[in-house]
């Protein structure tokens, strides 16, 4: 069987699958969109990226396809319908990011809150000449309150470090309160109105796009820290970068954007921001991790087992899915 993987990944993920008896086509960095979907279209089997983005359109031209092994814990860029339709399992890679993603948030938060790239920029800038009490004041972790919206993996790990700080947590989650969490669950209206950073943990979808807008700002305390390492896309990045350019927001810590890979252009010109470029799970032991579960998940689906990391599990009940399983 031959599978597609989107771009060499860290790991040993490619010799597993080789080791399978699997034959492997890796596209180079800077492949046309072209490229990707000839290829694509020829594969049994795909390991794509994020930012391969998965429409109905193709995902329909790829007769042969049987599964696709996301190399992210986010699956926002699949067409989950139209796969489970078709009988094809969408499986990705929860847990082994958890750590590093929650690490990258705590740093974030630690930034912002002790103004680090504006500390940066003063220093670079020739302008340090001496110690001083008043000199870029930022603000303490302990006791203040950590609203985390999206109270899943990385929103518990997130917590847990936090709480190590000092802070106190608060969540938010549309399912409502979770029995196995001590911390209080309060309404999305309470969490901003309560807490001095925010910080987004939930998947992309449409009721999930644009959740913080010009309304839900309003209602955070003035001088709140609002950070996001899930999706660009669920916070109105224009309505951000207003609320900190005007004071509302005192900083804003950002892995992900809106229209990645751009960036808002005020937001790039905004001194009180840290702006990565998407490296949440940006350690090579995450990212190898992550490569070994996206090629043992694919195995798993392209022998016609039902891999733990699916994230359709439905298609499991399709005719489509059932009639491929009786031909194994
Ligand atoms: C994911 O896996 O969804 C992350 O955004 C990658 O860093």
């Amino acid at each position: 069987m031959k599978i597609l993987i989107s771009r060499p990944l860290p790991g040993g993920a490619a010799e597993f699958l080789l080791g399978k008896g699997y034959e492997l086509r890796v596209l180079e960095e800077g492949r046309s969109k072209e490229k990707f979907f000839e290829a694509f279209c020829e594969a049994d089997g795909v390991i794509p990226l994020l930012s391969d983005f998965l429409d109905a359109k193709i995902i329909e031209s790829a007769s042969s396809l049987r599964a696709i092994s996301n190399f992210a814990v986010g699956f926002n860029n699949i067409d989950l319908r139209t796969c489970t339709k078709l009988g094809i399992p969408v499986t990705n890679t929860p847990d082994v990011l958890t750590d590093a993603t929650a690490d990258l948030t705590m740093t974030l938060i630690l930034m912002a809150m002790r103004r680090i790239p504006e500390a940066m920029k003063f220093l670079a800038d020739g302008k340090f000449a001496g110690w001083k009490p008043d000199l870029l004041l930022g603000k303490d972790l302990r006791g203040k309150n950590l609203g985390i919206i999206g109270m899943g993996r990385i929103g518990k790990a997130l917590a847990g470090r936090a709480e190590a700080f000092g802070m106190h947590i608060l969540y938010h989650t549309k399912s409502g309160s979770k029995p196995e969490i001590h911390y209080p669950h309060v309404s999305m209206e309470t969490l901003l109105a309560e807490s001095d950073v925010v910080s987004l943990h939930l998947p992309l979808t449409d009721r999930t796009h644009h959740l913080l807008g010009p309304t839900q700002i309003a209602q955070m305390k003035t001088g709140a820290v609002l950070v996001n390492t899930c999706r660009g896309p669920v916070l109105d990045e224009s309505a951000v970068s207003e609320a900190l350019e005007k004071g509302k927001l005192f900083y804003g810590g950002f892995d992900v954007y809106e229209n990645e890979p751009m960036v808002h252009s005020n937001l790039l010109k905004l001194p009180n921001v840290i702006l990565l470029p998407h490296i949440g799970s940006a350690t090579v032991e995450t990212r190898s991790a992550m490569g070994m579960t996206a090629a043992k998940s694919l195995d798993e689906a392209l022998s016609g087992r039902r891999p733990s990391t699916t994230v359709n599990p439905d298609v499991y009940d399709t005719p489509a899915w059932k009639s491929r399983e009786k031909k194994q």
